[in-house]
């Protein structure tokens, strides 16, 4: 089936019951048996659910993986993909990943022992500089949050392979409609379904998805033991976001790229981070690897800071809050949001600085995102 009637029908079919279309929550936090040893294939709702379940086995089929665990938050399922490794290992990743992500690779785990290398994935030589003999992993986000820096998933699964090392990537900006990294090689895939996956800002949820054996059930191992599934009511939200992840994205796509146009040619803007644009020095390799170029842009402004506040003041479609991936836009400023978490140094090493704006389209009316943000930076 194609991948927009699996977003509409994988794991949905769950009601022997009452024939519903739609799959039921089963919000119980316990299964009784039908004796000593035998149940109906669930016990517990922290290790299985069959509304959770049916999340899952729509998102592996998405992403192309053997199985997936659907998690309580992004930082969940990345925390469980780390536990592919143990203290001592080494992984290297982006110098410009998001910036939750680098507090919990930087603090907790590196507390817990964990090494890691943080370094400009877009070039595979500075990669290949960082790797040691305890190098164990990859971890890969692409495009990147928030300057939309795009890695190569071919070198970096080359990389990999001839080291050894297992491959990880963060695929929450694009959603699988527009990139599959499972089928490019890459080993494990870690969503944030708060984005795009779930789609409407009413929802906070992770996943992992698998295609080894191995992986699958160290994380199946992990999510149970460490308590980090998500609630059945969550799964079902994101369960039916999915199902129209496809015309939402295409509709993202469309103020995107609008939006990005018009700020290339805005005199109070200095430089666009979208690679949906000719002009961005990775369009070719975005075109490449992915099916779109997603609806996330970041932008420096001319001005300092406090023209950003006026900027936002003046919107009136775009909302200032973090986040991303829902119908509406949002706006944000990752120097004291999104990437608050991150040391002042990291965030210059990043190319973050008090210019820098981020926005994720929404899916409202191109022309009125255009002329809100025009007037924005016009008022
Ligand atoms: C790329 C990326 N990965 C992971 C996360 C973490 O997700 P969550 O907020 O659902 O924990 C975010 C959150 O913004 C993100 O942008």
């Amino acid at each position: 089936m194609d991948f927009q009637t699996r977003c509409v029908h994988t794991g949905v079919n769950k009601d022997s019951a009452y024939n519903s279309c739609t799959t039921p929550i089963y919000p119980s936090s316990t299964f009784y048996w039908n004796d000593l040893e035998t149940n109906s294939g669930y016990d517990y709702t922290r290790s299985g659910n069959p509304t959770r379940r049916a999340l899952e086995e729509n998102l592996a089929s998405l992403e192309g993986g053997i199985d997936c665990r659907a998690v309580s938050t992004g930082m969940s399922a990345i925390t469980a993909a780390m536990y592919l490794f143990k203290p001592g290992d080494h992984i290297i990743t982006g110098n410009d990943i998001y910036g939750g992500t680098f507090r919990l690779f930087y603090d907790v785990f590196t507390s817990q022992g964990y090494k890691f290398s943080f370094v400009n994935m877009r070039d595979p030589d500075a990669v290949k500089a960082a790797i040691k003999p305890e190098t164990k992993g990859l971890w890969i986000e692409t495009p990147s949050n928030p300057l939309l820096n795009i890695v190569n998933i071919a070198d970096m699964v080359e990389i990999a392979r001839e080291n050894n090392l297992i491959s990880i990537s963060d695929n929450t900006f694009l959603s699988p409609y527009l990139q599959r990294p499972l089928d490019m090689g890459v080993d494990v895939v870690v969503h944030s379904t708060t984005k795009y996956l779930n789609g409407h800002s009413d929802v906070v949820g992770g996943a992992v998805i698998t295609k080894e054996t191995e992986h699958q059930e160290r994380i199946s191992y992990i999510v149970n033991a460490m308590g980090l599934a998500c609630s059945p009511f969550d799964a079902w939200l994101v369960l039916r976001g999915v199902k129209t992840l496809g015309p939402r994205m295409e509709a993202h796509q469309r103020g995107a790229i609008a939006v990005a146009r018009m700020l290339d040619e805005h005199p109070k803007v200095e430089r666009v981070y979208y690679p949906g644009l000719e002009s961005h020095p990775q369009h070719e390799l975005a075109k490449s690897q992915q099916e779109g170029f997603g609806a996330m842009l970041s932008f420096d402004i001319t001005e300092d800071r406090a023209f950003a506040e006026k900027v936002f003041k003046n919107l009136k479609l775009f909302q200032l809050a973090e986040s991303l991936g829902g119908v509406e836009s949002l706006i944000e400023y990752p120097e004291t949001m999104s990437h608050a978490s991150m040391t002042a140094e990291a965030r210059k090493e990043a190319g973050i600085s008090e210019k820098t704006i981020r926005v994720s389209i929404g899916i409202e009316s191109p022309e009125d995102l255009v002329a809100d943000m025009k007037n924005g930076l016009d008022a």
